[in-house]
């Protein structure tokens, strides 16, 4: 098989799982990957987070935004440009998020944009990651673009489910690694490949 068509069959095979967990485990299991990552040094010390608004039957990041602001961190999230890449907005007040045409909340173009060289922690969506930091994501390469921006010393976390970390994610040359995967279980130890 190729590799297009791997990450084809891994995409449908994770979308389907998340699906089938019921709304009380999303919510225990949101909760729990947020005091994970909430405790991590790398967060603790974060003065800039770029995070997203999670949507559909992702694992629950609602809770870790509330914490970013509560924790006085800057807070970015991601807008989609036409042009397939995300420019990165200041957000203040959660209320103010709209929904854009992929349903998915984002902060208004008017708030203040900031570059990812300004990005201590990422926060990365996906549908499969890998212990060595490989990552599957919706298949427009948007976070594989912004990953290219950050500054050598960001961290940049894959957060999923326990069952969204796979042995081994296909991956082609322009995927970029992510620093470290959170689930709800913990952080899955680095493995390199
Ligand atoms: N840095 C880049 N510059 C130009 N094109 C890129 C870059 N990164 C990825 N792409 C293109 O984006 C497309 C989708 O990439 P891929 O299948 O890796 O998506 P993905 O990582 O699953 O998506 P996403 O990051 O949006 O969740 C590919 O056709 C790839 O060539
Ligand atoms: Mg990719």
């Amino acid at each position: 098989m190729d590799l297009r068509a791997a990450k084809a069959q891994l995409r449908a095979e994770m979308k389907a799982r998340r699906a089938e967990l019921s709304p009380a485990a999303h919510e225990q299991q949101a909760a729990q990957a947020a005091h994970v990552l909430g405790a991590l040094p790398q967060w603790v010390d974060a003065q800039v987070v770029c995070l997203y608004a999670s949507f559909k039957h992702e694992l629950g990041t609602h809770l870790l935004l509330q914490r970013a602001l509560g924790e006085g961190k800057i807070l970015l999230l991601p807008r989609t440009r036409p042009d397939g890449t995300l420019s990165l907005h200041e957000v203040s007040d959660l209320s103010s998020l709209t929904s854009s045409h992929l349903g998915i909340l984002e902060p208004s173009p008017s708030a203040p944009a900031r570059p990812a060289t300004a990005v201590d922690v990422f926060l990365v969506p996906g549908l499969a990651f890998d212990p060595s930091g490989h990552r599957l994501g919706y298949g427009a390469g948007f976070y594989d673009r912004l990953l290219t921006q950050a500054k050598p010393t960001a961290f940049s976390v894959g957060y999923g489910f326990d069952f969204q970390v796979h042995p081994e994610v296909p991956v082609e040359a322009h995927d970029q690694a992510l620093t470290a995967i959170v689930t709800p279980t913990g952080l899955v130890p680095k493995v390199s490949r």
